[in-house]
């Protein structure tokens, strides 16, 4: 319950809705941006081949491994990687810390998250907990802990304290969410990252490969998922 105990991001946080509009195959659309959260054709596969490969993952898993995200959602990542511990019998600690600031309400979420059957577990976990996130870590299954800073990651990242081994860009597409996509916001991901860190996205938009390469990125373009051609993956230099 929203009282006088709650500061404005966790107000915020418990909010939601920000306004979606589903298609026919479930997946959300977000009215603010006039974009989906994740693949029309399989957000689930995508995330794995963009996020987890695209990041070396789970080969680089070591214990204390640090990931963090720009654009938590639906939590659908943040799912795949729970699934990818629980698949490889392994055990954190694993820490998630991501950076959200339209938070969707847990109905919202619920809706969208139904439509992966695989990830039912972890997602009846997360559901459980949806309510707290932005107010306090919540430790999950296989020692992953999660954070949700609560806010436009333009103003949270710069006071964030922590590092990333991995960064998971996940903003809307560039042309509608361009505050995610920031040279600045970029140069920001790359002072957040540990020496040999690295990123990975969904886009291969030329100014967010060289936005990344002028913080301090080594940029590759690969192959991307489904439709999408190409995908960009980044190594701090
Ligand atoms: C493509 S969706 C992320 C999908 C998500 N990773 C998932 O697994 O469902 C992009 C997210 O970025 C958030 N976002 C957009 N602009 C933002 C900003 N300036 N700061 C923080 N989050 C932002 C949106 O609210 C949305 O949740």
């Amino acid at each position: 319950m929203v009282g006088e105990h709650f500061d404005e991001g966790q107000q915020a946080w418990l909010a939601g809705p920000t306004g979606l509009t589903w298609t026919p195959g479930g997946v959300p659309i977000s009215r603010r941006f006039e974009d989906p959260y994740f693949s029309l054709s399989d957000g689930f596969e995508e995330t794995k081949h963009v996020f987890l490969s695209g990041n070396d993952l789970p080969a680089r898993l070591v214990p204390g491994f640090r990931i963090a995200e720009l654009g938590f959602g639906t939590g659908l990542n943040l799912l795949a990687t729970a699934q990818m511990l629980r698949d490889n019998g392994l055990r954190g600690p694993l820490y998630y810390t991501t950076f959200e600031a339209f938070p969707l309400s847990k109905a919202e979420a619920a809706a969208a998250l139904s439509a992966f059957r695989v990830l039912d577990g972890p997602a009846s976990e997360l559901l459980e907990v949806w309510d707290d996130l932005g107010t306090r870590p919540v430790s999950l299954s296989n020692g992953l802990s999660l954070e949700v800073i609560v806010g436009d990651a333009r103003q949270t990242l710069p006071q964030w304290a922590g590092q990333a081994d991995a960064w998971f860009l996940d903003g809307f597409a560039p042309a509608r969410n361009p505050e995610l996509w920031e040279p600045s916001l970029l140069q920001a991901v790359a002072r957040h990252t540990a020496p040999g860190g690295t990123a990975a996205t969904y886009t291969a938009a030329g100014r967010v490969r060289r936005a990344l390469d002028t913080a301090g990125f080594d940029v590759e373009r690969v192959e991307g998922y489904g439709r999408k051609r190409h995908m960009t993956k980044a190594r701090l230099r």
